[in-house]
């Protein structure tokens, strides 16, 4: 059982890297044996979706940029769940994330292979409260999209997923309450995939 991490930050190794991190150890942490990977897109080319048509006649894409690559990642057997991290852009996700998620059009076309993956997502923001929550909200409906099945941060804090805040001094490394919802969310992907696909 297998969890996929991706970062949609154009920036290697940042905020939305670390709080991946946070969360895919506590997804460990809290079921033994899982397996996880983490994705950055920070060093893949990927476009938007041109809407071909090409995808609704097999599990092919027709731009030969970095996307068909990660396909074998997303089509793997033992995938369980999903977290996606982003960085907030104007009270948004990224457009790498954005163009991620397009893309991904592909899966739902053939078979919908993300459907009951259990989906998580962590929105990194220069300020406390610059749009985490409404960028979070734009990847569930992407999520919900493909027939997965979303959650937050568990209990005890039991919200929207990770929102973190990489302004203050010391960046995301030290945003203590950041960090306590995203490895919220890596426990509560991994416990509820664990009960799904365990
Ligand atoms: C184009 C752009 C737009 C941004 N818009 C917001 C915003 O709306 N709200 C916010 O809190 N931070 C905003 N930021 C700051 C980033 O979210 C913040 O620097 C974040 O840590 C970047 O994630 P990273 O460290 O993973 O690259 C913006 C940054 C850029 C470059």
């Amino acid at each position: 059982m297998r969890i996929l991490g991706i970062s949609a930050s154009p920036r290697q190794g940042q905020g939305s890297f670390l709080a991946l991190l946070a969360a895919l150890e506590a997804a460990r942490q809290a079921v033994p044996g899982l397996e996880t990977s983490l994705v950055e897109l920070a060093d893949k080319d990927i476009n938007g979706c041109l809407a071909c048509g090409h995808c609704a006649k097999g599990l092919a894409c027709s731009q030969s940029d970095d996307f068909p690559g990660l396909l074998g990642e997303l089509t793997a057997p033992g995938l369980a769940g999903l977290i996606l991290a982003t960085p907030v852009y104007f009270g948004g996700m990224t457009s790498q994330a954005k163009a991620f998620l397009d893309r991904a059009v592909i899966l739902r076309r053939n078979g919908f292979r993300l459907r009951d993956r259990v989906g998580g997502v962590i929105a990194v923001g220069g300020f406390r409260n610059g749009g985490q929550e409404l960028a979070i909200q734009g990847i569930h409906a992407a999520m919900l999209t493909q027939d997965m099945i979303i959650v937050g941060d568990g209990m005890p804090t039991s919200h929207f997923g990770g929102t973190c805040f990489s302004g203050g001094p010391g960046g995301m490394a030290v945003d203590e309450f950041g960090l306590t919802t995203a490895r919220g969310l890596g426990r509560r992907v991994s416990e509820l995939a664990a009960k799904i696909w365990g």
